[in-house]
């Protein structure tokens, strides 16, 4: 809801408040937080009587007042706040804008931001205008979304002046929070290890992050929070912040000198220069905002919600996902027809219910080396087409789905002997090359066309009900013979991709695109709004996805990560990893497989084909639940290392009748206390049934300690082994508990003990190094009945 009383802003959703006000021509901040009342303004406003020592006085009229010290909404530009600018411009002033406060408007709709997407849906904008003498004008603008908690915001810069101005930052928002005594906490990696958390003790001085790279990066993610001293995932006040973006951007923590905190982000600065001419306008993308005083798992809910609500495709968003193979990692580049067809028949009658051809059916790709940019089917490997394969993956049952790299050109291509031209480089300089491959110049419109023209026609010939769109590598040399100044060029990079994007999902509405870059060096909302999940990275190791997952999980729900089984040892950690496990921790995404089923022995293959069963049975609150952290393995080890530090994870049904938790091994500790694990999230007096997902062990676990088990001796590395580990392996402990949501979630669970090294037997937990074990829980069926008895016992008591 939007309330403007006199001069104060309030925003306020289902369970916060933003409150500002415009005051001697400033834009002075007066809370973000949890939900308020307020009568009047006055306890909320900063005091001020006397100015600070060698500060400077914003104008003689409005004495002390500097800006320095204030909370402010938006800063004018070389007035004397010495803090991380929001903005900057040359006008005919030089960098000096002094911005005044000069009226507001309130409209339906959230308007999208030139050539790029806004959230769907919401309560309404309110567009705050601010203006120099001379007319520069900038409006800040705010979405209310009130049951996802959040407020968008975002800026526009229009130049109304009689002279052109050169904009070089931008920022879509500026916060400027109370105190200091916060941490921020960004999500940071680089390939194959994509989103772990960092944890940045805000002291005097800025934090900058970023990236640079042209997409959203791998190196930090556009998300972040901001917490108070003592918030933990489950209590404190946290805030979450991201950005409606997928090119290169920069956010920024400063706590100042005075002992504030200010927070920003928006479009890359480093590069950007963006002349406006009289009447032009540029606009920044979408910033999301959100608070919880309910933790960092508060704020993620609050995040999630938003994502399924505002950002997702409609037509998606709470569309179950097929479960699909993918033959990359089983084939590489070397594969044909009968090999697909065989892994593909192998899928189906495992109950995979779409086929992915990844990289390699076109043009002379062979190798990463050639071949990217053309489209045409390479019919020595595929002598009956793309058609032709997607026939007969459809006539076993399964979908068929493609990859495809449309933003990317090898020199060794039909592309690029044709338009050399079309690859991002400055004249006369030697391009740099990724993965032996170039980008395509998206600023042209040439080039938009041909990518949108052909990928529509390849996807259609095809039959395709998928897509992976992959882009694997960063962009550099950024130079557009389009572009009248190469300070655009990052940005209208974005802007021509989103029109690719939008083109290509409008003429192929019933395809589920999946959004890729070597993994997930492009995770955010931006290619959110077109593809509804993304490939969250090629590191598919059963531990290493623990704290990925974990890691994005701060700021997207699971529904958007795609998660898949792999080999083992994996391919990108070389660590060895139970089946289960990767299993285990793949099924709280999107779940596919991604290895060689023709070389599966058969207990592998009735192993996954129960996973996959299990897996549908429980894909609704999987996919769609609301899910919560219950321990991860970031932060300091305050165990002392005599508990194993594990991940563990749960997702319950919106209406709490069923949930599924998991727990993740990271190292196992001998001879360790098991502590309970709480759950969370569940109805405090709903009975549930819980029980354990009856996973299998190889035998080839307990190595030579298998003698200890049969009733005869075996050599561990012998063939006998090898093969009697093909064809059977042994269940694990079966656990079936019946208890109160409260109970689960106050005392927690106490599991059977964990195999200690003395003998193993049906009532023993046997939990290696990165293992893992799924919970089922249903609200039991007498459960209403026993909750209406409890609750007339209450009553009579
Ligand atoms: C990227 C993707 C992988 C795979 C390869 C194919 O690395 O992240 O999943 O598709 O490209 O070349």
């Amino acid at each position: 809801m939007i309330t403007v009383t006199g001069t104060v802003f309030q925003l306020d959703t289902a369970h916060t408040s933003y409150l500002f006000e415009a005051r001697g021509g400033l834009l002075q901040q007066l809370y973000y937080g949890p939900r308020i009342k307020t009568h009047d303004a006055e306890p909320l406003r900063e005091k001020t009587a006397a100015g600070y020592g060698s500060e400077v006085v914003y104008k003689a009229a409005e004495k002390p007042l500097s800006l320095d010290s204030r909370p402010l909404e938006f800063s004018p530009k070389n007035k004397g706040d010495y803090r991380l600018p929001a903005f900057s411009a040359r006008t005919g002033q030089g960098f000096t804008a002094d911005l005044v406060y000069e009226g507001f408007r309130v409209e339906e709709a959230l308007p999208a931001p030139e050539g790029l997407p806004a959230p769907h849906g919401g309560d309404g904008c309110l567009i705050v205008t601010l203006k120099t003498a001379d007319g520069l004008e900038v409006e800040l603008l705010y979405g209310v979304f009130e049951q996802a908690d959040v407020i968008a915001r975002s800026l526009r810069v229009v130049n109304r002046t009689k002279a052109p101005l050169e904009l070089l930052r931008a920022m879509s928002f500026q916060l400027d929070l109370p105190g200091c005594g916060y941490t921020l906490a960004t999500l940071d990696g680089a390939w194959a290890r994509e989103r772990h958390v960092t944890e940045h003790r805000l002291a005097p001085g800025a934090v900058v992050f970023g990236s640079r790279t042209g997409a959203s990066s791998n190196r930090t993610n556009p998300f972040f929070m901001v917490y108070e001293d003592g918030a933990g995932e489950f209590a404190g006040r946290v805030y979450g912040c991201n950005l409606v973006y997928s090119g290169s951007f920069e956010g920024a923590a400063e706590v100042s000198p005075l002992g504030s905190t200010r927070i920003m982000e928006g479009v890359q600065s480093d590069g950007f220069c963006w002349p406006l001419a009289p009447g032009e306008r540029f606009e920044a993308p979408w910033a999301v905002l959100t608070c919880s005083d309910a933790g960092k798992n508060g704020m993620s809910q609050n995040m999630h919600r938003f994502v399924k609500e505002h950002i997702l495709p409609p037509a998606f968003a709470h569309k179950l996902r097929p479960v699909l193979l993918n033959n990359w990692e089983a084939t590489y580049f070397d594969f044909n027809e009968r090999r697909l067809l065989r892994l593909a028949r192998e899928a189906a009658a495992l109950g995979v219910e779409l086929f992915v051809l990844d990289d390699g059916w076109f043009g002379a790709r062979d190798s990463d080396s050639a071949g990217l940019g053309d489209y045409e089917v390479n019919r020595k490997k595929l002598p009956s087409g793309l058609d032709g394969l997607g026939d007969k993956v459809r006539a076993l049952g399964l979908g068929f789905g493609l990859w495809m790299e449309p933003e990317m050109v090898n020199e060794d291509s039909g592309l690029y002997r044709a338009h050399p031209d079309w690859a991002v480089k400055a004249p006369g300089v030697e391009p740099g090359r990724g993965r032996n491959q170039l980008v395509l110049d998206l600023c042209r419109r040439e080039v938009r066309d041909y990518i949108v023209e052909n990928v529509v026609r390849t996807v259609k010939t095809a039959g395709a009900a998928y897509v992976k769109w992959d882009m694997n590598r960063h962009v550099s040399d950024n130079y557009s013979p389009a572009l009248d100044e190469q300070g655009r060029f990052a940005h209208r990079f974005v802007q021509g991709l989103y029109e690719i994007f939008r083109r290509v999902t409008e003429a192929c509405p019933d395809v589920l695109f999946e959004g890729c870059a070597s993994g997930g060096d492009r995770f955010d909302l931006g290619v959110l709004c077109y593809m509804p999940q993304i490939w969250t990275s090629d590191d598919t190791d059963a531990y290493e996805r623990q704290l990925i997952q974990t890691g994005t999980s701060y700021g997207y729900p699971p529904c958007v990560m795609a998660a898949h089984v792999s080999a083992s040892p994996n391919h990108q950690a070389s660590r060895p990893s139970p089946l289960e496990a990767r299993f285990d921790v793949a099924a709280f995404g999107l779940l596919g497989y991604e290895l060689d089923l023709t070389v599966a022995s058969a207990a592998e293959k009735k192993a996954m084909k129960e996973q996959i069963a299990w897996y549908k049975a429980h894909r609704q609150v999987l996919q769609q639940g609301d899910f919560y952290r219950l321990k991860s393995l970031f932060g300091p080890d305050d165990t002392r290392g005599l508990t194993a530090r594990e991940t563990q994870w749960i997702t319950v049904a919106p209406d709490k009748s069923e949930a599924v938790a998991g727990e993740f091994m990271g190292l196992l500790v001998p001879s360790s206390a098991k502590p309970p694990m709480r759950l969370y999230g569940l109805h405090p007096d709903r009975l549930y049934e819980i029980s354990v997902r009856r996973e299998v062990i190889n035998i080839k676990t307990f190595g030579s300690l298998i003698n200890q088990i049969l009733p005869f001796r075996v050599n561990a590395d012998g063939l006998l082994m090898h093969t009697a580990s093909g064809v059977y392996m042994l269940p694990c402990e079966e656990e079936h508990y019946t208890a109160w949501g409260d109970l689960l979630m106050r005392a927690g669970l106490r599991f059977k003990q964990s195999f200690t090294g003395t003998g193993y037997n049906d009532d023993v937990r046997l939990m290696p190094d990165f293992s893992g074990r799924l919970y089922a829980l249903k609200a039991g069926a007498g459960a209403l009945r026993a909750e209406k008895e409890s609750k007339n016992e209450q009553s009579t008591n």
